[in-house]
């Protein structure tokens, strides 16, 4: 590994964003959050990306949180510039117009739960650990936390995690609808790279489609909503992407699929 806090490695169409700060279980100062905001900007626009991993180097952790030594100095204006900084990127993980997918190694704790509720999909270890404990420190989340958990397990669930700040198990996270599956941990690389390739032969385009209208149908009314995913809908039609689907089922054959 080396010292950039950030490692990215590209397969067949996947690539895998490592927060690389293993000796701090991973924690996200301002040097990671950049790295971070800059590799999916990066991503977002290289063809050859049909897929993002995101992961925490060592076996410990994905992300322990935010730097809490970076933070304990900050001012009332720094902090928030800080809140700022972390909300920016990971709004703009969630807007990412490719899947991304958590692989939820270790500890997902503050903003390493905040950064894996950004992420389309989330794959934990029976071994992982999450929770909002900024409770414990005299803090709140300010990453998005107390907006995403809310939207993703409710008000009685995101309440408890954020009051007490205790972490949970990978298996409550799972039934309280936070991360998508649950593996053995020996499996978890595996297993997420399985779903990537899947996701990597995907229709760019169709995939972009529906982050899209989940994205926008999220935050507005249903009659908003049905008319964004029409509109989507009918654009779909003029793909390359969309003849070579239909027409390979109709011809009983594995669609290829190019991104046009
Ligand atoms: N920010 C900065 N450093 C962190 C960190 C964080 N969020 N989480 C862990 N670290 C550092 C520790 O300070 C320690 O560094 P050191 O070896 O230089 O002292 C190193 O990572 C290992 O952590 P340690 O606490 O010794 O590991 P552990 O196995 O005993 O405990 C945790 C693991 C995750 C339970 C514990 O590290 C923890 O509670 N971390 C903070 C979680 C948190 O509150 N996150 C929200 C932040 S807003």
């Amino acid at each position: 590994m080396t010292d950039s806090p950030l490692q990215t490695t590209d397969r067949d169409g996947i690539r895998v964003l490592t927060v690389n700060r293993p000796d701090k279980l991973n924690a996200l100062n301002a040097a990671t959050l950049d790295a971070l905001h800059a590799a999916f900007d990066a991503a977002a626009v290289d063809p050859a990306v049909r897929v993002i991993v995101l992961t925490g180097a060592g076996p410990k952790a994905f992300v322990a949180g935010a730097d809490i030594a970076e933070m304990s100095g900050l001012s009332a204006v720094q902090g928030r510039d800080f809140s700022q900084r972390g909300q920016r990127m990971m709004r703009r993980l969630e807007r990412m117009p490719k899947p991304v997918i958590a692989m939820m190694n270790g500890f997902a704790l503050g903003g390493g739960l905040e950064l894996a509720m950004a992420c389309h999909l989330r794959i934990a270890a029976d071994s992982a650990k999450v929770g909002q404990p900024e409770i414990n420190l005299g803090l709140i989340p300010g990453f998005g936390g107390t907006q995403r958990l809310l939207r993703l397990a409710g008000r009685a669930a995101t309440l408890e995690l954020c009051l007490q700040g205790s972490p949970i198990d990978a298996a409550r996270a799972h039934a309280l609808g936070i991360v998508n599956r649950v593996v053995p941990a020996a499996d978890l690389e595996a297993e997420t790279m399985k779903l990537a390739q899947q996701l990597a032969q995907a229709a760019p385009l169709a995939l972009r489609g529906i982050l899209d209208c989940v994205a926008i149908g999220g935050e507005c009314g249903i009659e908003e909503g049905l008319e964004f995913e029409t509109t989507q809908f009918g654009l779909i039609f003029s793909t390359d992407d969309m003849r070579e689907g239909t027409s390979a089922f109709l011809e009983r054959r594995k669609p290829v699929f190019r991104g046009t």
